[in-house]
């Protein structure tokens, strides 16, 4: 429980000390509040104004008097706290909390440790960040805090309930309240407050110096305006943060004068890379700044949850291009990133997964441009020109990510952190951190491999032959990213053909790639040269339509520019197996990958044993595959693909679960599953998470008896960004139902 307030007794009724004043007045947060100011002005009007109960001229006259459940909150400007702290030392009672509110801690500690000789137990470093450009009492507001933070740095001496007792007055006051040490205060606030306060004051010091120019302000814009409004605040509390706060602000301030004069050098050479580098990662920098100060998520976990309502339908109808390829999206960024020149990637995935890789270049320094209606422009730095990011990598839900950017991260001079979300922090890393760490990489990952990794720069790497123990182009890919950091000739073996968009697209961007079977290896040390992308659509998020027309009496579809490559078409042979009605026509090939359009119409559907030697090539289509299963005559019987148990959520079990709850017999096995083909009921089903197992559930409505309830489809959007909406075109029916 907060403890109680009695007196509030504010020493400086400036801005702060009078909005604090007034809020504790107007919200019944203390007894009394006791006003006290050298300034008898101030003091006449804060008592006019209601700001006060009553007001003293000498602290000296009350402070004495106050005990157990009282507060002093100390609101003069920095330099003079240690002053008021000498006067308080010798009057107050231990029992009495005393709080400050200065921009500066540091100072402002060392002042209290001198008056005390200690640090006491009853002082909590405070500062609200609710500045104002208005000062004085005059402009005191109750409701200056509503909303803004209030940063407390508590020492080691603070004692609990004095804390308490201050946080619940900064609370009452509509506050929220940050706790972080008196030195990460600074340095934030350094970077964050003085240095823009004084970039403010400088220029528009520097543009009225100029006296040929005093008319320009005449012509200032709203930039300048924008810029310079912090330039119209209190000098004296500037002057006194300044000196307080001298160490960090000279610190960042020398970071940012060297950026100021790399820019200088940029202009004076006409370097439009470097300007435009700058600016495009500020933007990016900005944006993500306003939706912090926004409260919106940014590839973070949404605080909400979003299920599906599924009503059923009847049929599905129509042509439709569903989102780019997600492998195909991940690897133009990387590729794009590390290549000589400026790559254009047109039908990027916008998906949670594809983003994050992007990002993790933008931290790595690269400068992109885009998303824009599937556009992306990256300035490619060369093979060597990523630089150290400034904190870890977060790759959200996306496995590849994680494990293709092990690979060629492990070869950069840098150390770096990749970290993800809570289904990606349990999924096995060591399949890639074994081989690479055989090449020379050092990796360090959590207890049973997971992530996250720390990867650990300056390894000279040297080229392996690897022999692949699971069909996994993850893995392979890996691998062969690190190759190109390497010594020697880097070899892969796989045990069945996985996808080869890496050694495809290696190859359209000039580096030679020597394929034959399943080998698949190249030579360290050459370089990427920068080319165009044309992404095809996706053939796993096509699959769900595919499926969709399958099962549901009187569909027919079209899919349009759909990736056909050999190695991904699993999903088109086994729908051909069970019965499925399927043309594949308009073939071409874009940028090296073939392409097709592919129209499924209904056909009755019956149960097969999927082929073993299909699995790698289907490997992420089986959720839905399942749900064909479960619609086909006779029994479906999956062999081979234990892999599926480590997929964003153990895809087996997810769907056995949920095709049971349907009413489906649906028994799993250690590499597969037993599907017997059926009528699905009403029900409600768990994706956990897993993109791939709610659009399944999704798509099974069709056939259902009655609604389907699928919880946890938030991730929908790692994938598949606007599924709903386009699936509701060709006639499913899902109603998104937010808690
Ligand atoms: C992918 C490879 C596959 C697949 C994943 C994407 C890729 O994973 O499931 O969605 O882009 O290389 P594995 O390599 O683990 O089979």
């Amino acid at each position: 429980m907060t403890p109680t307030i009695n007196r509030l007794l504010v020493v400086g009724l400036g801005l702060i000390g009078g909005s604090l004043a007034k809020a504790a007045r107007e919200r019944g947060l203390c007894r009394e509040v006791i006003g006290s100011s050298r300034n008898p002005d101030t003091l006449s009007k804060a008592l006019a104004s209601g700001v006060v109960d009553r007001v003293i001229i000498d602290i000296g006259d009350v402070a004495g008097d106050l005990g157990e459940g009282d507060v002093v909150l100390v609101g003069v400007p920095t330099l003079t706290v240690p002053d008021i702290m000498h006067q308080l030392q010798p009057l107050l009672a231990d029992s009495v909390t005393v709080t400050d509110v200065a921009s500066v801690k540091g100072s402002v500690v060392t002042a209290v440790r001198r008056a005390y000789g200690k640090m006491p137990a009853q002082f909590v470093p405070g500062h609200p960040i609710a500045g104002s450009e208005k000062s004085g009492v005059d402009a005191a507001n109750s409701g200056l805090f509503d909303d803004h933070r209030v940063i407390l740095t508590p020492l080691q001496e603070t004692g609990k309930e004095h804390l308490q007792r201050v946080r619940g007055l900064w609370q009452g006051a509509g506050a929220v309240i940050s706790e972080m040490t008196v030195a990460e205060h600074d340095e934030v606030l350094a970077a964050t407050s003085h240095l823009p306060h004084i970039l403010a004051y400088t220029l528009v010091d520097t543009l009225a110096g100029m006296r040929e120019n005093r008319e320009i302000f005449r012509y200032a814009a709203g930039g300048f305006r924008d810029f310079t409004r912090i330039a119209a605040s209190d000098p004296m509390m500037w002057h006194d943060i300044v000196m307080a706060n001298d160490q960090a602000l000279l610190a960042v301030l020398e970071t940012f004068t060297d950026h100021v004069d790399q820019l200088k050098y940029a202009i004076q050479n006409k370097d439009s890379e470097y300007l435009l580098g700058v600016f495009t990662r500020a933007r990016e920098a900005r944006n993500h700044f306003a939706k912090m100060l926004e409260n919106k998520a940014y590839l973070e976990p949404m605080t909400q949850t979003i299920d599906y309502r599924v009503s059923p339908g009847n049929s599905v109808t129509g042509s439709i291009r569903v989102p780019g390829d997600k492998s195909i999206s991940h690897r133009s960024i990387m590729l794009g990133s590390l290549a000589e020149g400026v790559t254009t990637v047109t039908g990027f995935l916008e998906g949670e997964d594809s983003l994050a890789t992007l990002q993790a270049f933008r931290d790595m320094g690269v400068v992109i441009e885009g998303p824009q209606s599937g556009r992306v422009v990256i300035h490619g730095v060369g093979m060597t020109g990523l630089k150290a990011p400034a904190c870890p990598l977060y790759l959200g839900n996306s496995g590849t990510s994680m494990r293709l950017l092990a690979g060629l991260l492990a070869g950069q001079t840098f150390d770096v952190e990749l970290t993800g979300d809570e289904s990606l922090s349990q999924r096995p890393m060591e399949r890639v951190a074994g081989p690479l760490r055989q090449m020379g990489a050092v990796i360090e990952a959590q207890q049973g491999g997971r992530p996250p990794l720390r990867i650990r720069g300056g390894q000279a790497l040297k080229a392996i032959d690897y022999c692949l123990p699971m069909a996994s182009a993850q893995v392979k890919s890996s691998v062969l990213l690190a190759g190109l950091y390497a010594n020697g000739t880097t070899r892969t073996t796989e045990p069945a053909p996985t996808r080869d968009h890496t050694e495809r697209m290696l190859t359209g961007f000039g580096y030679p790639v020597r394929r034959e079977g399943a080998v698949a290896e190249l030579d360290g040390g050459g370089k990427l040269y920068a080319t165009n992308i044309d992404v095809p659509a996706d053939i796993s998020s096509a699959t769900f339509f595919m499926v969709a027309a399958a099962i549901a009496p009187g569909s027919d579809v079209t899919l349009t520019h759909v990736g056909v490559n050999p190695t991904r078409i699993g999903v088109i042979n086994i729908l051909q197996m069970m019965g499925a009605d399927l043309e594949l026509t308009n073939h071409r090939e874009v940028g090296g990958e073939p392409v097709a359009d592919i129209r499924v119409r209904y056909a009755p559907l019956h149960g097969i044993d999927i082929p073993e030697d299909q699995v790698p090539l289907a490997i992420d289509e089986f959720p839905a595959l399942f749900v064909a299963a479960a619609c086909a005559e006779g029994k479906t019987r999956l062999t081979g693909a234990e892999e599926l148990r480590v997929k964003e959520s153990d895809r087996i079990k997810a769907m056995a679960d949920g095709l049971t709850c349907l009413g489906i017999q649906a028994i799993p096995t250690p590499d597969g599953i037993d599907i017997q083909g059926g009528t699905l009921r009403a029900g409600e089903v768990d994706s956990l998470g897993d993109h791939r197992i709610a659009m399944s559930f999704a798509i099974a409505s069709l056939r259902a008896q009655g609604n389907i309830l699928i919880r946890n489809c938030n991730n929908v959007a790692t994938s598949f960004p606007g599924f709903v909406a386009l699936a509701n075109t060709v006639g499913l029916k899902i109603v998104e139902e937010i808690r």
